[in-house]
């Protein structure tokens, strides 16, 4: 393999499409041309949806778009893949009050059409009605953030391809992780336990798109691109998928060997 800018690779017989830019604005401008690909061909698109730092640029984006182009979402429904258990939608930290504030706020979706799986109350109810639901509607495009430790949603390293909406305890990096970005520094803080879609619900979806930045990435890039697939890193299981957009940064793609 030879990897290059914005080069197309096929990864023994799937076909996954890589893109490597400078930095993270590039990387938030090449995911926005994707998502508003998506939106403008069918604005009645399903969206999974991501939190965390690296999405935030691209939803500025695409609210940015929105105003200057009238894009529409009156008709799109969104699905986030995850959400912290014991935090209601109302917390700041929590992944609802996080997409109200960087992204629904600024668009005119519908709030009947936005969907997050609900991480209080009865879980295991909570799972069954997620996939319930995931599975009625199908998501035509799952945007991906990706973990330090190989993580898609809040899938840690050890969780079946197979896996449907369920409960899970963070790793101690993960929360780590996210303190640093969020919770004021202070790990303690971090809830223990998250819902999240499952890896097979995220490779159910039609299309994906993963973004990744920094450094901290580079491993489970080089995985994900370059190494054999394995519960130790969730997301190569997206090996498996057909149709997979990888978009990085230098520092993302620093461990590739071929580039
Ligand atoms: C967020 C999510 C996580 C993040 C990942 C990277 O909804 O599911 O998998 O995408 O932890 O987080 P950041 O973007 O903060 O580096």
């Amino acid at each position: 393999m030879f990897f290059k800018k914005n080069s197309m690779i096929l990864l023994e017989g799937q076909k996954m499409k890589l893109i490597i830019v400078e930095n993270y604005e590039e990387a938030s401008v090449e995911a926005a041309k994707v998502m508003l690909e998506q939106v403008r061909s069918n604005p009645k698109s399903h969206l999974g949806l991501a939190t965390g730092s690296t999405p935030i640029r691209l939803y500025e984006l695409m609210i940015a778009d929105h105003k200057l182009n009238n894009t529409s979402y009156r008709d799109i429904k969104t699905f986030n893949l995850d959400e912290y258990c014991g935090l209601q939608s109302t917390h700041p930290q929590s992944y609802h009050y996080f997409m109200n504030k960087h992204l629904f706020d600024g668009l005119d979706i519908d709030l009947h059409n936005v969907y997050l799986p609900k991480g209080f109350g009865d879980i295991q109810e909570n799972c069954d009605a997620y996939n319930a639901l995931l599975d009625k509607n199908g998501l035509d495009l799952q945007l991906l953030g990706i973990g330090s430790n190989g993580h898609i949603g809040f899938n840690e390293p050890g969780t079946a391809f197979e896996s449907k909406t369920h409960y899970i305890e963070l790793e101690e990096s993960t929360r780590q992780d996210n303190a640093r970005l969020f919770f004021n520094g202070n790990i303690d803080e971090v809830p223990t336990h998250a819902i999240t879609m499952g890896i097979q619900n995220i490779l159910d979806a039609k299309k994906i798109l993963l973004i990744a930045c920094g450094e901290s990435k580079a491993k489970p890039i080089q995985t994900l691109v370059e190494g054999q697939m394995t519960i130790e890193c969730p997301a190569s299981a997206l090996q498996n998928h057909q149709d997979v957009v990888v978009i990085v940064d230098t520092a993302a793609a620093s461990l590739l060997t071929k580039k």
